[in-house]
């Protein structure tokens, strides 16, 4: 008896989900939503983090007071906070084309587990979006192959950016220098027809 009860409450909710889901569609067809599309941001990155030696980009700025994190190498405690100014290159080979820097701090945010706290915004140096930023944030535990953080925001062509990036070690080239892939899945809002009509009557009349 009580399943049926709940059964049928289930049914009467999946109605009301498929109501709200119908006015939802009819709202995104009306003319005031075309702004709301947005157009794919595909790019594929490599991240050299050189923590010491010729060529160092990151440098330690905060030693975690303890105690030590176990499940990282000896040395690495809870809070350790590191920035980086590193080198995004096309291909995995830090002699491969430029084309950004990633700026911002990475933190050992956890007190047990091989996890940081990443911020960083990605200045892109090439490319369409030369000149342009992503703001990029999120958990990198490194005990998983691929981990999701998240575009939150980004300036120039990549305003209002959104979406998420998957981050993996690419190559440990040494003790000292690591490869990331940024696999950057994200959108911004598509121009709006407005904007459009603008630049085209600014176009037509120059
Ligand atoms: C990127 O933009 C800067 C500033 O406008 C320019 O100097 C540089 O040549 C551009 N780089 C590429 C690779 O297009």
């Amino acid at each position: 008896m009580a399943i049926s009860i709940s059964s049928s409450s289930v049914a009467a909710s999946n109605k009301r989900l498929l109501l709200v889901a119908a006015v939802a569609l009819a709202l995104s067809a009306s003319p005031s939503a075309v702004s709301a599309r947005r157009c794919p941001v595909r790019l594929r990155l490599y991240m050299h983090d050189i923590v010491g030696g010729p060529g160092q980009t990151a440098v330690r700025l905060v030693k975690g007071p303890g105690p030590e994190n176990p499940s990282m190498h000896p040395g690495n405690y809870f809070g350790d906070t590191v920035a980086v100014d590193d080198l995004l290159t096309e291909g995995l080979a830090v002699d491969s084309a430029p084309v950004g820097r990633a700026q911002g701090t990475y933190m050992t945010g956890s007190m047990r587990h091989p996890v940081f706290v990443v911020a960083v915004t990605l200045l892109l140096t090439a490319g369409p979006y030369n000149g342009s930023t992503l703001v990029v944030a999120g958990r990198d535990d490194t005990s998983l192959p691929v981990r999701e953080l998240a575009v939150v925001g980004g300036t120039g062509a990549l305003r209002r950016a959104a979406g998420h990036v998957l981050w993996s070690t690419a190559r440990v080239e040494s003790a000292l220098h690591a490869v990331l892939l940024l696999d950057v899945h994200a959108s911004v809002p598509a121009p709006s027809k407005a904007a459009a009509t603008a630049a085209e009557s600014l176009v037509s009349s120059a």
